[in-house]
């Protein structure tokens, strides 16, 4: 549980401030339990009776948080060959893997079917040709694009006019290289963005989905991806888990009577991680200025867009929390800002924050997905720790990067 209770913001039974007073800030903290609760809510919501959920690993790779996923019994969406060679490394079963790759090179095709034996899930018609060449009579995956997309931000859209997916009208092409190659598609799968809030585009798109798979006679899943959002702001909406699961269940169960029975895929990133993690900073500059007469604060903090982009990159809000101030009243109105040599560097705008003061530290609220996942090292500045909390445990799962990290690729210094 990550929550206030009094002055305090307590993640699992510890206060957030001691936590980052062990370990230093910026510190990622995530809350297993509460990465275990949003698995089993998902698998209950969705009633159908083969269900795999392929947790999607670009969304938090930390490895303590996929030990316990695998424990759970999770499969893996991975996206590069590194997160299905993790996959492996880490005990998840290679065939409950899938890897769906943009815009494939072969070397990576040889490396992730040929060496790691990971079924793969063709991107476009190309690929899928250059798959047939290479791993002719093999079974492969489909990802189609449904024409149908949905997400929190234009960039979060990936149905629809994108970069992704074979597109409806190419599925002839694709009935050829089947042909051709002596292919078997076994996996038919959609993924149409992220962090959507309405039950209705997944449907549409499962709809469709359904559709293509009907065309293929050896389908052995249908996989309708991530996209699950959560709430970010008090009082927004969440999504009806329950009646996306029933009705996608309903429908899965109706192809399955009809054609032969699949296993319905699921790839949620972060449903699962989203809300289990904080980002921990510490304010190091307070500046109030005066701009034509309105009063105008900056709480400076010694993180930014390099450790959680989302704000910057998508203009996505995160809750703030003064974490020993958390029932204070809430007077002041301020931009919490990075310490990153961009104006674009924030991490939140207009938060309504207690009177702060340097010293203070504050969570970035449900920062477990994409964030460590999308840090860099801009400006030179090495990534945070990442510890894991269990109920009155808490581990450094992933120390801090130093200056020798961040110069060990480069040649000659
Ligand atoms: N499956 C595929 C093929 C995906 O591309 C993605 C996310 C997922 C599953 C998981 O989506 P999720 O359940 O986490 O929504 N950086 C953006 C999100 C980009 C998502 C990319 N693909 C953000 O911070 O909002």
């Amino acid at each position: 549980m990550i929550g206030v209770s009094g002055r305090y913001l307590y993640i699992g039974l510890l206060k957030a401030e001691e936590i980052a007073e062990s370990f230093g800030t910026p510190v990622y903290v995530y809350d297993k339990e509460v990465v275990v609760s949003n698995y089993k809510e998902l698998v209950e919501s969705i009633g159908y009776r083969d269900l795999e959920v392929m947790y999607a690993c670009k969304a938090n790779n930390n490895v303590e948080i996929l030990k316990t996923l695998r424990d759970l019994g999770s499969g893996l969406d991975a996206v590069s060959p590194w997160e299905a060679l993790l996959g492996l490394k880490l005990g998840f079963r290679r065939e409950k893997i899938l890897f769906t790759g943009n815009n494939v090179a072969d070397e990576e095709m040889k490396f992730v079917r040929g060496e790691l034996g990971v079924l793969v899930n063709v991107d476009s018609v190309s690929q899928l040709r250059r798959y047939g060449r290479l791993f002719p009579e093999t079974e492969v995956s489909i990802r189609i694009n449904p024409g149908i997309g949905a997400g929190h931000h234009e960039y979060a859209v990936t149905g629809g006019v994108t970069k992704f997916g074979i597109y409806l009208n190419q599925l002839e092409q694709v009935k050829t290289l089947v042909r051709d190659y002596r292919l078997r598609v076994v996996g038919v799968h959609t993924h149409i963005g992220s962090g959507i809030l309405d039950a209705e585009p997944f449907l549409e798109a499962a709809k469709v989905l359904i559709g293509v798979a009907s065309q293929f006679t050896s389908v052995e899943f249908l996989d309708i991806g991530g996209g699950f959002g959560i709430p970010y702001k008090s009082g927004e909406k969440p999504l009806d888990l329950q009646y996306l699961g029933r009705k996608l269940a309903e429908l899965v169960e109706g192809f399955s009577m009809r054609y032969g029975h699949v296993k319905l895929r699921v790839e949620p990133g972060r449903f699962i991680v989203g809300n289990a993690g904080v980002l921990l900073v510490r304010v190091v500059d307070v500046k109030e200025v005066e701009v034509s007469g309105l009063k105008k604060v900056f709480v400076g903090v010694d993180s930014g867009m390099n450790h959680l982009i989302r704000p910057a990159l998508y203009g996505a809000h995160h809750e703030v929390i003064a974490v020993s101030k958390a029932d204070w009243p809430k007077t002041v109105r301020a931009d919490v800002v990075g310490n990153i040599c961009e104006s674009g560097d924030v991490l939140a705008i207009g938060a309504e924050l207690p009177e702060v003061e340097e010293g203070d530290v504050l969570a970035i609220m449900n920062a477990g997905a994409y964030g460590y996942s999308m840090s860099s090292n801009y400006n030179l500045r090495p990534r945070p720790p990442e510890v894991v909390v269990y109920g009155s445990e808490v581990k450094l799962t992933r120390r801090r990067e130093t200056f020798e990290d961040l110069l060990s690729t480069s040649l000659e210094v």
